[in-house]
């Protein structure tokens, strides 16, 4: 099959910046390019923008400006909630012990990881179910005297499963502990109203909602005491130091502003075409599955294990056909490992190896969509026929 169009269906990998942010951005790269801690008239008209942009951003959060902290990304906010949070805790009263779940981001599974390692908490990793949803009853038993910190990711970057936010956030609330989320990727699709997620401290990122990469935020509750991981100026309440990076903050804000506004229409559209390639891919593929949870799942989000299948090499053929993609297994070093996630919820280590994930944008055409199912099952009989003639 020749090469038709370029497809591209890796959305919560990153997102094009929307020209319109990008408009938005470029004076504060040469005009405005003061140093918002200056005290001059530079200084404060890129005090004034920054300032700008964190009401924006507490409008969408509904909290108060002060609880924003600008960071350098997704990574950084979770880094710095974890460790500033349990660091804290622990300093104020002793408090040892920390739960989250096995498919979180790396960014905070191994942020949790090197707390128990390096600094001697106690961790509880929570099961999921085969769907990838937490249950209430396993986290009230696993909250402990000592529980200072839960962190738990609010939509899975691999398999889409939206956790129930509201219902966790009211067991914390409960137990006086401090709640995380990593809503990464449910920042532009799904509510990050603060109070209705019961939430202390919240992670996003600005390169997964049309804005640029390289900023992020991270609400923090008032009266939520942080250790700064990131020593230095008194920037950000002293929460995070270093020089503001003013146009990506503008970008990221107007982003994040734009995917509210135009919310209802883009989810109607992607929500449209990620059912289009689930019901394509499943009719088509008799050894294809939907991950993740039937319904509680991004609206962007199509995700699928393929039976004794190495996705990367079905990845490879559709990129191939002009049809970008991820898969869940990680194989920077040419060794694939099996996905934690698909083995978290409950996938033999074979079938960790066959995910699958298919990301849709307001960009997306029902075209692309077709053409891209063409190209998958083409791309999965071309790997199973090879499969079968090396098996020989
Ligand atoms: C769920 C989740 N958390 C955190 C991150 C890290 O964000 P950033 O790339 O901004 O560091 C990602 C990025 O893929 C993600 O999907």
């Amino acid at each position: 099959m020749p090469q038709k169009r370029t497809v591209y269906l890796d959305y919560s990998a990153s997102t094009p910046t929307d020209p319109r942010i990008v408009e938005a951005m470029m004076p504060y790269f040469t005009e405005v390019f003061g140093n918002a801690s200056s005290a001059h008239a530079f200084g404060r008209k890129a005090e004034n923008a920054i300032e700008t942009a964190r009401e924006t951003v507490a409008k969408i959060f509904n909290c108060k400006s002060k609880e924003i902290i600008f960071t350098s990304g997704g990574s950084e906010s979770d880094n710095l909630a974890l460790r500033g949070a349990a660091w804290a805790s622990k300093q104020k009263n002793g408090a040892n012990h920390l739960i989250t779940t096995p498919i979180e981001h790396s960014a905070v599974s191994k942020t949790m990881a090197q707390l128990a390692e390096v600094m001697d908490f106690d961790l509880t990793i929570l099961p999921v179910d085969e769907a990838g949803l937490i249950s209430l009853k396993n986290l009230e038993a696993a909250i402990t005297e000592q529980t200072s910190v839960v962190s738990i990711i609010y939509a899975n970057n691999e398999v889409g499963t939206v956790n129930p936010m509201p219902e966790i956030g009211k067991t914390t609330k409960k137990h006086n502990i401090l709640f995380h989320t990593d809503a990464v990727q449910a920042a532009g699709q799904l509510s990050l109203d603060v109070e209705e997620l019961g939430v202390d401290m919240m992670s996003i990122s600005g390169h997964k909602f049309y804005g640029p990469k390289g900023v992020g935020v991270l609400f923090v509750r008032e009266g939520v005491e942080l250790i700064p991981s990131q020593s230095g100026g008194s920037h950000e309440h002293g929460i995070r130091a270093g020089t503001h990076n003013t146009p990506f903050i503008v970008g990221l804000a107007k982003a994040l502003e734009l995917a509210y506004e135009e919310r209802d229409e883009r989810l109607a559209h992607v929500t449209k075409l990620r059912d289009m390639l689930v019901d394509g891919i499943t009719a088509r593929i008799p050894q294809a599955h939907l991950t993740g949870h039937p319904e509680q799942r991004l609206p962007s989000h199509a995700s699928f294990v393929f039976d004794d299948m190495d996705a990367n090499k079905l990845l490879i053929h559709m990129d191939m056909r002009g049809v970008a993609a991820s898969s869940a297994s990680a194989c920077k070093t040419g060794n694939p490992e099996p996905s934690g996630t698909l083995l978290a919820l409950g996938y033999k280590r074979e079938d960790a190896f066959g995910g699958l994930r298919l990301t849709v944008s307001h960009h997306t055409s029902e075209e692309d969509i077709a053409y891209a199912i063409d190209v998958i099952v083409e791309s999965a009989e071309t790997v199973y026929k090879l499969q079968k003639t090396l098996a020989k």
